[in-house]
């Protein structure tokens, strides 16, 4: 299969009500239409929702969206994953209504993370409203969300392949730190689309959850702002405002009221067919001092 982009995120929280105002005041996303047992739905441009926070017993990463071009690559991918072994289950009216898809198919990972892949995501010209004054607008469309970064406990060839040969995504970065047993410890991104990376890994021996999502505005002012606030309110920094030398991006990283960090930046470089795999000296080009001393707590021993 051939993803397009990160089309969606759903999350479980206890939080969610939270997100009515975090998610607007912070960092402008729109308020979309609520579901009926009040999942916060959070917009970024004419779909109907991007990010979904439903109620939930647990803080946790419920599904992430994977858009697919059409009908026609949807069946094609859902017969590629039964056929994988993937036991791909497609969606019921409910949730097909509840993601606003005109179809979806969820499967798990090697590290049992809920995946969907959909098409013909609902949108209405013209409708986004930002949920505070913005500079620029979110960096979203058919460039997706953002992305996704996994804990897992190892880079397995099994979880690489899941993402070159059954996501059908290309490798950005590999920045491989190897243990003395030889563990990869990554990160490793994978890309979809002109964006440097839609997915991530990085490798926590005994530790597996969701650890940060990103964002990304066009004016670097709507970052620099949501910063300021995020200090004024004396909210959870975990990683202070820098550049990656790996992507270009410039931002921050702060704890969600869903517990995983929330990246939020500007200026990520986007990729043409020119792209070759390179390798950074470094990660950060400047700032991006971790704040935080502890994983998300998203992320958690495998034994829970
Ligand atoms: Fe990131």
């Amino acid at each position: 299969m051939q993803i397009r982009s990160l089309g969606y995120l759903g999350f479980e929280s206890p939080h969610f009500k939270e997100w009515e105002t975090f998610g607007p005041e912070i960092f402008g996303l729109g308020l979309g239409e609520p579901g009926a047992d009040g999942t916060v739905r959070l917009r970024m441009d004419d779909r109907h929702q991007r990010i979904s926070v439903h109620p939930g017993d647990e803080e946790r990463l419920a599904y992430v969206g994977w858009e697919l071009k059409d009908k026609a690559a949807f069946r094609a991918a859902v017969k590629e994953l039964e056929d994988k072994g993937f036991s791909p289950r497609l969606g019921t009216p409910e949730e097909t209504a509840d993601r606003q898809v005109q179809g979806l198919a969820r499967f798990q990972d090697p590290f049992d993370f809920v995946h969907e892949i959909f098409y013909g995501a609902t949108f209405t010209s013209g409708s986004f409203l930002p949920g505070k004054p913005m500079t620029g607008k979110f960096v979203a469309g058919l460039d997706g969300v953002g992305h996704v970064v996994f804990v897992v406990p190892e880079i397995t060839p099994e979880l690489e392949e899941f993402a070159t040969d059954v996501l059908g995504m290309e490798l950005f970065g590999d920045w491989v730190a190897t243990t003395a047993d030889g563990r990869q410890t990554g990160p490793q991104f994978y890309r979809c689309n002109p964006r440097t990376h839609a997915l991530g890994f990085v490798a926590v021996p005994g530790m597996r959850g969701v650890q940060h999502i990103a964002i990304e505005s066009d004016h670097l002012d709507d970052v620099g702002r949501a910063y300021d606030l995020v200090q004024e309110r004396e909210l959870p920094i975990t990683i202070t405002l820098g550049r990656h030398m790996t992507d270009n991006l410039v931002s921050f990283y702060m704890r969600s009221p869903t517990g995983f960090d929330i990246e939020f930046g500007a200026g990520g470089t986007l990729l043409d067919e020119s792209f070759v795999q390179a390798n950074p000296s470094n990660s950060e080009a400047w700032g991006h001092k971790f704040i935080a001393k502890s994983w998300a707590p998203t992320v958690k021993p495998l034994a829970d």
